[in-house]
């Protein structure tokens, strides 16, 4: 079964999603409950909006409101990450190492939504982000992109990290199936808000993704 959650905002107030402490607590003790035992916090940076040094700040103190429930509740450890979205020369942003989850190599890369801005100068940063920045890159909720993207990150090494909701969605099952019979899945995340109810869906996404478990749930050795 899945017990590693690799893309969640659980931390209070860091970003939009959990909005306080009882928030937060509730998904924690859901997630638990649910067998998650590992549970990566990932508030959103935004390049354009953030600077590294005050939303490691807005994250620590977030981090720092949970102290007395993961000290009292049974809840997942939480390791402290970040989910990036992906801009042209992000490779150049210094602090951009000190975004990764837990002080791995690991970088959790969010891309546009908006398909204008899958731009080749965009992919080529990735691809020194990757190739020359030393960094892996694991793409968040391929679901959301067209083929193209997807494919285009596969094939310079990044590795797909899927949402629980598309993995159980009628219509992207289908691609989510896919990716893990072609191996290229190395991470799942409820990319849980606020809604603990997602983690209803573990188990129905243990079945799709059972192929790739060893590798869901020890992703900090990818
Ligand atoms: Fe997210």
């Amino acid at each position: 079964m899945i017990t590693f959650d690799f893309h969640s905002h659980i931390l209070p107030g860091a970003d939009h999603g959990a909005r306080d402490r009882e928030e937060s607590r509730r998904i924690l003790c859901t997630a638990k409950q649910a067998g998650i035992e590992t549970i990566a916090a990932t508030p959103h940076f935004y390049p354009h909006r953030h600077h590294v040094e005050g939303f490691l700040k807005r994250r620590e103190e977030a981090y720092a409101r949970l102290t007395e429930i993961r000290a009292t509740e049974d809840v997942p450890e939480i390791l402290l990450g970040a989910e990036v979205l992906a801009c042209p020369g992000i490779d150049n942003m210094s602090g951009l190492d000190r975004l990764t989850l837990d002080g791995t190599q690991i970088l959790l890369l969010e891309m546009p939504f908006v398909a204008a801005e899958l731009t080749d100068e965009l992919f080529e940063t990735v691809e020194r982000l990757i190739d020359e920045c030393g960094y892996t890159v694991f793409m968040a909720h391929p679901n959301r992109y067209p083929d193209f993207c997807v494919d285009r990150m596969v094939a310079m090494g990044a590795k797909l990290q899927l949402n629980l909701e598309d993995i159980c969605s009628f219509k992207e099952g289908r691609r989510a199936k896919r990716w893990v019979r072609e191996g290229l899945v190395y991470a799942v995340g409820s990319d849980v808000h606020h809604d603990e109810k997602i983690y209803k869906s573990l188990k129905k996404a243990d079945k799709v993704v059972s192929a790739a478990l060893d590798r869901i749930n020890d992703p900090l050795h990818a």
